[in-house]
């Protein structure tokens, strides 16, 4: 983990070193240099924003970015009208590129009235050579550009990119390495996402992830459990493991280890009451990992278990690797050894090829598992992939008409869910004050579920045992009834 080093103290005399991250901590003090100097020019300090697009993955990379802003003197602004702007940005929908192509066209404007103001764009998106190309043509007003697989240089290009007037352009296709010990500022100070692998393997044939995130890699369990420990000691009660398919994880490690053990060691870390992690995929979900949730008094009631079609057909067209009675068989497996579980997924409707037959399936599973939540999706063409180049696209309006209705059904399903809940006491760990009604705080239970209740800033990052006096479909409104000093068990 990165222990706060003096910058001012690192000697740039004798160039860079090659190993990291000692390599980035020297372009870092170089990038506190230009920085100084920019403050002596505007005779203020500079400013930065950073917008996350996408999912927990990205938005612990933002962490990561937003750790080497702070670390070489840039102060956090809340709006694009800043000295540094970087878009951590998102392909696996279409509409998550649309809303990056559309913020650009503000950001040309905002560049005219602040010359001076840096550009960057970062993350998945920029994985895709057509995006490149369209950057390079028609976007010469952003300065730097980089991707999924060199982000830990991001020290070094911004160095880069400060020092020249040319735009900075770094796009990598793979990587093996995997650089620890680097700044991170996280959002929340109770709370945290930890990498514990990053890319995918699983190649299902909609998905652009495994094409710009590269291969599956696991960090090392020690590494892991040090960060943890860390958090830990910095005030973290609830950490969220993050990877594409965390149950796949150290299999390619040396020695080889599971992602039950790595949650078995987890339990251990002192002073983390909650542990949460996704995405699970269904085919790798072992006993074993049922087992550990079962017996842990730490990991929170809650799984994220991607079903994206209840059609077997279309299971096997999207490459899943499980079929509609494999996925219903595991889901009773699991609530018979977790009674009290909260199972949450995603869906995608309107994959090539899906028949109303295929698309009653789908409702079918929703029906018989009753999620307390579901993702919906609307399936969405991503170049280069297999789904891509499949024969029978479904109509626009047939795909909106289904998507109505399943979202119909997955809400009303979510909100008797929720409902059964009401009247019962629950531990909440409060997260933050409401934005709407400041005299309102937020939180979640252990299995996700959000609850609304009076209180104060005072409470935010603790946990109380709230009871929950009524269900508004998706969330609650409790009231404190008690407040837990020791960890609380997630979602018990
Ligand atoms: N690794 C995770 C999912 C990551 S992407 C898993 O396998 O579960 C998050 C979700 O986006 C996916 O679960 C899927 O439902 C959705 N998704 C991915 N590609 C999509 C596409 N081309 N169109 C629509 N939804 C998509
Ligand atoms: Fe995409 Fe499938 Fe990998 Fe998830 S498991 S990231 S859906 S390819
Ligand atoms: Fe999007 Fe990349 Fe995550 S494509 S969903 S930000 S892994």
């Amino acid at each position: 983990m990165y222990h706060e080093i003096d910058l001012d103290k690192v000697s740039l005399s004798q160039g860079p070193p090659q190993e990291e991250p000692g390599r980035q901590y020297y372009f870092m003090a170089e990038c506190r240099q230009a920085v100084k100097e920019l403050e002596g020019k505007l005779g203020r300090r500079p400013t930065f924003f950073a917008q996350t697009f996408g999912c927990q993955m990205n938005a612990r990379d933002s962490e990561k970015l937003s750790g080497i802003l702070t670390s070489v003197g840039y102060a956090r602004a809340d709006s694009e009208e800043a000295d540094f702007v970087i878009y951590n940005t998102c392909t696996v929908r279409e509409n998550a590129n649309n809303k990056v192509w559309g913020r650009l066209g503000y950001l040309n404007a905002a560049k005219k009235r602040l010359p001076h103001m840096k550009i960057a764009l970062c993350g998945c998106m920029m994985q895709e050579p057509e995006v490149i190309e369209k950057l390079k043509k028609s976007y010469p007003f952003v300065s730097l550009v980089f991707g999924t697989h060199n982000i830990y240089k991001f020290a070094e290009l911004l160095s880069l990119a400060l020092k020249q007037e040319e735009a900075v352009i770094d796009i990598w296709q793979e990587t093996d390495k995997i650089v620890e010990d680097l700044p991170i500022e996280r959002k929340y100070p109770f709370k945290s996402g930890v990498n514990i692998m990053f890319g995918c393997n699983n190649f299902c044939s909609y998905c652009i992830v495994p094409y710009v995130r590269g291969r599956e890699r696991s960090r090392r369990p020690e590494d892991i459990i040090r960060e943890i420990q860390d958090l830990a000691g910095d005030g973290v009660a609830e950490v969220m493991l993050l990877g594409q398919n965390v149950n796949s994880y150290g299999k390619n490690l040396d020695p080889p280890t599971t992602f039950a053990d790595l949650l078995r060691e987890v339990e251990r870390v002192e002073g983390i009451s909650r542990i949460r992690f996704m995405t699970s995929h269904p085919k790798d979900l072992s006993d074993e990992l049922i087992e550990v949730m079962g017996a842990s008094k730490k990991i929170c009631r809650h799984l994220h278990l991607p079903l994206q079609s209840g059609s077997s057909r279309i299971l096997k067209e999207m490459n899943r690797r499980y079929d509609k009675g494999q996925y219903l068989a595991l889901v009773a497996k699991i609530r018979r050894a977790m009674p009290d579980i909260a199972l949450t997924t995603d869906i995608i409707v309107g994959f090539p090829g899906e028949t109303e037959e295929d698309f009653l399936e789908t409702m079918d599973v929703v029906r018989k598992v009753g999620f307390e939540s579901a993702f919906t999706f609307i399936y969405s063409k991503r170049t280069g992939t297999p789904a891509a180049a499949m024969e029978g696209q479904v109509p626009e309006d047939v795909v909106k008409e289904r998507f109505g209705r399943l979202l119909e059904e997955v809400q009303r399903i979510a909100a008797e869910k929720a409902g059964a809940f009401t009247g019962r006491i629950e531990p909440v760990l409060v997260e933050e004050v409401n934005g709407q009604d400041p005299r309102l705080v937020t939180g979640r239970m252990g299995n996700n579920f959000v609850v609304h209740l009076p209180g104060n800033e005072g409470m935010v990052g603790k946990i109380f045992e709230v009871e929950l006096k009524e269900c508004r479909g998706f969330y609650f409104y409790g009231e404190v009834v008690g407040f837990s000093c020791i960890p609380i068990l997630g979602g018990n």
